[in-house]
């Protein structure tokens, strides 16, 4: 049998990585979750009964476009967030969570070559992984641009050889970031909007936890490209229902875009998109509406934010996040660390390496840090961190 050979030298996926690398040691104590980053808190109990009262919308094929009063809630919801004006007919795709999405738009937007060359898509490292599989899928050349320490923890797209932005079609960013939480703020944005108009390249804007921050909300790329009078097509922006309102389950996020790239997108989703059901349909509109449990659960990351700072406050290198639901902790090797602390606490984290891929001096940046997820309860967030902080760091 012929495989493809473009998906042969994949790495596994993190989490079997860590199950081969944990599941045959045992625990050292009670077992406490720190690694998936699946939202743990209450949803609004009265998406169940919107669901209920809509089953009959399970005996139709959903509309592939969003029914009208979803994509007026998208729109909705980015006028109040970011006061940015959109059409629903020709700005917002709806969108089976945004994981979908991230890797569709690659499919739908990234031409075949560019300047008669391989194109390239860039993207943060580490990174959400399917940004990788996107590239991969359409030909395209991943080139990784380490997000560390010495760059606020952003890619610094801007310092890049000329000869590879001369190829680059399109570059993936996460903000806030997962995983280490850094936000990109208004001048960041301003100037990747300037690159990619001066080089010509799109923007995919992964904002998935937007919503999810400690002070003041993180600034939309929307925004910025507004105030910067950036062509429309200049920006793709992704949002979701999954950590704003702890709904990883109900798959629905939605893709913000001009409209020649919202038309491709839907084009492509017409023959290949699975539609979110119409009872699902319902229930989200309503979500996206209502802005009182989304205050109550930035409240409940934030009572673990201080937490982290409590706990881990005297950590040498420790910084709590901006945003997002993840600590970046530095370490001197990742999966050391992850093994250690499963071995003699029963504490479950990610190897920070799990994440990342090698640069080109073979440097991977993520292999002195681990990935530690506060979606767990708080009582067990308190134990994880505190067994975090005596094992691997010894400090009080
Ligand atoms: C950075 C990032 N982007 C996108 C997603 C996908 O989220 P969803 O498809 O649930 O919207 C995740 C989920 O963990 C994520 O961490």
């Amino acid at each position: 049998m012929n495989f493809p050979e473009r998906f042969s030298n994949l790495p596994a996926y993190a989490f079997p990585r860590l199950r081969a690398l944990l599941d045959h040691h045992a625990p050292g104590g009670d077992v406490v979750h720190m690694t998936i980053g699946e939202p743990k808190h209450a949803f609004p109990a009265w998406v169940t009964d919107l669901i209920s009262e809509n089953t009959a919308g399970f005996n139709s094929y959903p509309p592939n476009e969003g029914t009208p009063e979803l994509r007026q809630a998208f729109c909705d919801w980015v006028a109040r967030r970011y006061d940015v004006t959109l059409d629903p007919e020709t700005n917002v795709l709806p969108l089976n969570g945004s994981r979908e999405g991230l890797y569709n738009v690659a499919m739908a937007l990234c031409p075949e070559s560019k300047n008669g060359q391989r194109p390239v898509v860039l993207m943060p490292n580490p990174f959400y992984q399917v940004y990788m599989l996107a590239a991969i899928s359409v030909g395209a050349e991943p080139v990784f641009v380490s997000a560390t320490e010495a760059s606020g923890h952003l890619p610094d797209y801007t310092s890049l050889p000329a000869e590879v932005l001369a190829r680059t079609v399109a570059c993936y960013i996460c903000s806030p970031a997962n995983p280490q939480g850094a936000v990109a703020d208004h001048a960041y944005w301003s100037d990747l909007i300037a690159l990619a108009e001066q080089h010509d390249f799109q923007i995919f804007a992964d904002e998935c936890y937007s919503e999810i921050y400690r002070d003041a909300p993180p600034v939309g790329v929307l925004q910025v490209a507004r105030d910067a009078g950036a062509d429309p097509e200049r920006v793709v922006a992704f949002h979701s229902l999954s950590k704003r309102s702890n709904l990883p389950g109900l798959r629905s996020g939605f893709v913000v875009a001009g409209p020649q790239s919202t038309a491709r997108m839907r084009q492509l989703r017409m023959y290949t998109g699975a539609p979110l059901p119409l009872p699902l349909q319902a229930a989200a509109a309503a979500v996206w509406a209502d802005e009182a449990h989304v205050d109550d659960n930035r409240a409940q990351y934030r009572e673990k934010y201080d937490m982290a700072d409590r706990i881990l406050g005297n950590v040498p290198g420790y910084k709590g996040p901006e945003a997002g639901f993840f600590l970046w902790l530095p370490v001197e090797d990742g999966e050391a660390a992850a093994l250690s602390l499963w071995q003699a606490t029963g504490v479950r984290v990610l190897p920070g390496a799990y994440l990342s891929q090698n640069d080109a001096s073979g440097v991977n940046p993520g292999k002195g840090y681990i990935r530690v997820a506060l979606v767990a309860p708080k009582p067990d967030v308190e134990r994880g961190l505190t067994a975090i902080r005596d094992h691997l760091y010894g400090t009080q």
